[in-house]
């Protein structure tokens, strides 16, 4: 008599011949879908709101705050602005939004980091879905063929993540000047581009490419000390990596919208000093 419990008759995947015949897609009692619920929600909504932003090309300038989504500008068709890097190597032939040509790099980082890569292979994929749950794919080939091999190119991205990570902080240092570009001024705009450097140094330093090329190779730690405390900082990041890569997630889009504010008349950025 059927149990309802008898393994699937499909001998693939996780229901191979060589896989322990169990029925059920899994044994777990908790709410194991609510993390990648979670994550997917979370990702579909931060892709639906910069592609907006990243094809808007408009209200990304308000002295002296420039989205960190458009700087540096790399093409003559930016608004004139003071603050923040103007490299037009691009010149005039470019005629999409500006954001398109600076946004690859962080997001070639995000898009190979490998905890975001966990996040959205669980997300979107559901390869697998959680621990332990079966995922419904009868063939894995993990990342040793194309297209996902392209996937180690993430050491190169982290190159690439340092000096768009230098840019932002120069962009943070601008924004204590003030509209007429004196410094001394600091508004709640400022407030937030600091918030925002510290968490994308942070997330960018907390990378485990980082921590490798830092503390990697070596024999003994003992005769390269210099290497070993940066090694134990950089770990002590890595450790938060997923959290990190959130809020630097979220404070990199709340930059952009409170310069959106700004720009549009939407908001006044109040003026601590
Ligand atoms: S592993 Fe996440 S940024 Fe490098």
């Amino acid at each position: 008599m059927a149990t309802g419990t008898e393994p699937p008759q499909i001998h693939k995947g996780v229901h191979g011949r060589t896989r322990a015949a169990i029925g059920p897609r899994h044994l777990r009692t908790d709410r194991w879908w609510l993390a990648p619920a979670l994550t997917t929600a979370g990702l579909l909504a931060f892709i639906v709101y910069s592609t907006w932003r990243a094809f808007a090309n408009a209200d990304y300038y308000a002295a002296p705050y420039v989205s960190p989504f458009y700087s540096p500008c790399l093409a003559e068709n930016c608004v004139p602005m003071r603050a923040g890097p103007n490299w037009e190597i691009f010149g005039s032939w470019w005629g999409l939004s500006p954001a398109l040509l600076i946004l690859i790099f962080p997001l070639g980082f995000r898009l190979t980091c490998y905890y975001y890569r966990k996040a959205y292979y669980r997300g979107f994929w559901a390869s697998p879905p959680a621990c332990a749950v079966a995922e419904p794919h009868t063939k894995y080939s993990g990342e040793t063929r194309f297209p996902l091999i392209l996937q180690n190119i993430h050491r190169y991205f982290f190159y690439a993540a340092l000096p768009v990570a230098g840019i932002l902080t120069y962009d943070t240092v601008l924004a204590f000047r003030d509209e007429h570009y004196t410094w001394g001024h600091m508004g709640l705009g400022t407030l937030v581009f600091l918030v925002n450097i510290v968490l994308i140094w942070a997330y960018t330093l907390s990378c485990h490419s980082c921590r490798h090329i830092v503390g990697g190779r070596l024999r003994h730690f003992s005769k390269h000390p210099v290497r070993y405390r940066l090694w134990s900082w950089v770990g002590a990041l890595n450790a938060r990596h997923m959290q990190l890569a959130w809020a630097s997630l979220f404070s990199v889009a709340f930059a952009d919208l409170y310069v959106y504010l700004v720009a549009s008349g939407a908001f006044d950025d109040p003026r601590f000093f």
